[in-house]
């Protein structure tokens, strides 16, 4: 599916997760309201060193620095998984052509090639400059159903759990992103939907449009511009594009991904 059609444009300001079932007005409101109380707690303990939740961690600096700030930084180093292939596939979550390509290539090779491979999954739309939102090929939709799978990413980052949502969500791609489906496939894959629809509404959309941004930006860069484009090790290893494999010169079945990526892991290793 390429990119060449008008876009609908999507941008920070659009609607959140649209309701489909029982989402009134009056529910919204409770839950902004939570939010509002939850965020004045956090910040009243925040700016009041001496109420008593916070004393027992101000209590150890308090000798020495009694007005410097709290800051424990903890550093953590990742633990650094060498010779990891990099696998990528750059889709539009609405798009037939990824349902295609996430069912019968990249799952079932990840399958198999879990412990070798660094999967990322990608997007393809374009930033728009005027309001710092993103034109998705399928409108406004798409781009939401893009965020809500980027920020699957980021909470789950095990492919395991997000890729699973992901091919969940995209064997019923007409549907996303409404309500209905993104929860039977967060509770299908032990994905918390709270925490989904927080990082896709967090600073009024904003958080996850930047999400959004930075992928499609990362696949403009790779010069891909059809979804479903699968890259291996940085390079354009298959492309699915209206319900055919393109421009795979090293073949598109399952096995000849597998072969290549178990190749290049062990010249890395
Ligand atoms: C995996 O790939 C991402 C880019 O998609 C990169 O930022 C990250 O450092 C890589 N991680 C490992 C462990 O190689």
């Amino acid at each position: 599916m390429g990119m060449d059609e008008k876009y609908p444009v999507g941008n920070p300001g659009m609607p959140l997760i649209p309701p489909r079932r029982g989402l009134s007005p009056g529910r919204f409101l409770l839950a902004v309201a939570y939010l509002v109380v939850v965020g004045f707690i956090y910040c009243f303990f925040q700016q009041n060193p001496n109420h008593p939740l916070h004393s027992y961690t101000a209590h150890h600096h308090a000798a020495q620095q009694p007005s410097a700030p709290e800051t424990v930084i903890k550093m953590v180093e990742p633990s650094v998984k060498r010779g990891l292939v990099p696998l990528e596939a750059h889709i539009m979550s609405k798009c037939p052509d990824a349902k295609d390509c996430l069912r019968d290539l990249v799952l079932p090779v990840m399958q198999k090639t879990l412990d070798k491979v660094n999967f990322t999954l990608s997007f393809i739309g374009r930033p728009t400059e005027h309001d710092d939102g993103v034109a998705c090929k399928h409108g406004a939709e798409e781009c939401l159903g893009n965020i809500i799978e980027l920020c699957a990413q980021s909470l789950y980052p095990d492919p395991k759990t997000y890729l699973g949502f992901v091919m969940c969500l995209t064997k019923d791609y007409r549907h996303i992103p409404q309500r209905g489906l993104i929860e039977d496939c967060a509770l299908e894959h032990a994905i918390d939907f709270d925490k989904l629809n927080e990082c896709a509404t967090k600073d009024d959309g904003a958080y996850g449009m930047g999400m959004l941004r930075s992928s499609v930006r990362r696949t403009s860069a790779a010069g891909v511009t059809k979804s479903c484009t699968v890259r291996l090790n940085e390079e354009i290893y298959c492309v699915r594009d209206n319900g055919q494999w393109k421009e795979c010169p090293h073949g598109s079945s399952v096995n000849d991904l597998v072969i290549a990526i178990e190749k290049l892991y062990h010249r890395r290793a």
